[in-house]
């Protein structure tokens, strides 16, 4: 028998103004489109921002459905309108943020595993990692290097 130890590391700045000023900005947009979502239902609303390699930002907010299931998550409506629109770009850095509208979220908020699948296709598909960064409304800053952080011993094309 034999163990398998996995190690994930992330990087923790204080707040949002300790961010290097280029993913700051990128924050901030995600902070605007944040209060754009439609979250009639949980209330909850979630913003993100891609930053490419030919310098486009592409956001993105989540969009409920009354049909549950049916609604999409903020990081996938921003990666996959990026994908629709820059298939050849690469995704440099994702910005995410979420705050409820019925208590304050001051503690990072990471992207659901849904979403993490998500990012990782598009790793593979550029052969680059993407830096995440997430927060709450307030506080807290998490970045992770890679999705590889958080989705360890992912599914991928090459078990196909
Ligand atoms: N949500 C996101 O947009 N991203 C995540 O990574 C987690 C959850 C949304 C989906 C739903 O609209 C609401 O947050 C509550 O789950």
């Amino acid at each position: 028998m034999q163990q398998i130890n996995i190690n994930t590391s992330f990087t923790v700045f204080q707040s949002k103004a300790e961010l290097p000023q280029e993913v700051q900005s990128l924050m901030e947009q995600a902070i605007e489109i944040r209060k754009k979502a439609y979250a009639p239902y949980s209330k909850f609303r979630v913003g993100a921002a891609l930053l490419l390699d030919n310098g486009k930002v592409v956001l993105g907010s989540n969009q409920e459905n009354a049909a549950y299931p049916s609604g999409l998550c903020a990081e996938r409506v921003a990666i996959f309108q990026s994908g629709a629109i820059y298939p050849e770009a690469k995704i440099v850095k994702l910005a995410v943020t979420a705050a409820s509208d019925t208590n304050e979220t001051k503690s990072p908020i990471p992207p659901c595993g849904a979403c993490r699948q998500s990012i990782s296709e598009y790793e593979f598909k550029q052969d680059s990692p993407i830096e995440i960064y997430f927060m709450g409304e307030s506080g807290e800053v998490y970045k992770s290097d890679s999705i590889k952080n958080l989705l360890p011993l992912s599914f991928d094309k090459n078990f196909l």
